[in-house]
């Protein structure tokens, strides 16, 4: 691969990559979003962290990941303004979003779902009509939740990290994401998944639309590999298998 000549760029290092940080890949992800990433003992880790951490290394590249809000990467804000080469945050590969980003090939599929306390009446969407109900912002299970059931009290949250607790607390009655998510918080029986939808989601990690072919072509011959040697696998098993 030959450096294709960012304007000032003089550097072969990244092969054309032009990265935010040379020698670096600079990773926005908004966390926490458990499974994929969050915070332990002072490191990021998670799903998408830990692939992360495996595709950059595999690119020769030190990884650097910066905590954005959701609402600002899915925007495509935060790519726009230079501020990562790439967004690893379990985001939804979506035709709106492709008119803004450029995505990597899938790496994880999901669906959405209802959480609520046990014993709750919810057990479907239709329940929901007059019910305060939890999203993040941004996100696809907020624009599902404003399609399928437009007269739930929806309360959109900056953060998942503000979700649960609002469950927790009675502010919502219901929390509507990605099905993976909402499972974390049914291990202790208090909280069970209501309602499924097969949306069909994929997740892929985005990056910018203009000069970053190398790179998504790269992330993907890394992704291929991982799946090739057993690592993806050994990723999947340690986050997704009881
Ligand atoms: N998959 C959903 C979406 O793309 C939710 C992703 C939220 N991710 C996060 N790290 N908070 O809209």
């Amino acid at each position: 691969l030959s450096a294709c000549g960012g304007e000032g760029d003089d550097s072969a290092s990244d092969s054309g990559m032009n990265l935010v940080s040379e020698g670096t890949l600079t990773v926005c992800s908004d966390i926490p979003y458990v499974p994929f990433e969050y915070e332990e003992n002072g490191e990021y880790v998670g799903f998408d962290m830990d692939l992360i951490k495996e595709i950059a290394s595999g690119m020769d590249l030190n990884l650097e990941v910066k905590d954005s809000g959701f609402d600002g990467l899915q925007s495509g804000t935060v790519l726009a303004a230079g501020q990562c080469d790439l967004i690893a945050s379990a985001m939804t590969i979506t035709e709106e979003r492709q008119e803004r980003m450029a995505f990597s090939d899938p790496y994880y599929d999901s669906l959405q779902s209802i959480l609520v306390p046990e014993g709750s009446d919810i057990t479907g969407i239709e329940d929901l009509a007059g019910r305060n109900l939890g999203v993040q912002q941004g996100t696809t299970g907020e624009a599902y939740a404003r399609e399928q059931a437009p007269d739930a009290k929806i309360s959109s949250f900056q953060s998942d990290g503000e979700l649960f607790p609002a469950l927790q607390s009675g502010q919502v009655e219901a929390v509507l994401q990605d099905l993976p998510v909402n499972l974390e918080h049914t291990r202790d029986g208090e909280f069970t998944i209501a309602a499924k939808f097969e949306t069909d989601e994929s997740y892929g990690f985005a990056m910018s639309k203009t000069g970053s072919e190398e790179l998504v072509s790269a992330v993907n011959e890394q992704l291929a590999a991982l799946r090739d040697n057993g690592k993806y696998q050994e990723i999947y098993d340690k986050y997704f298998t009881e």
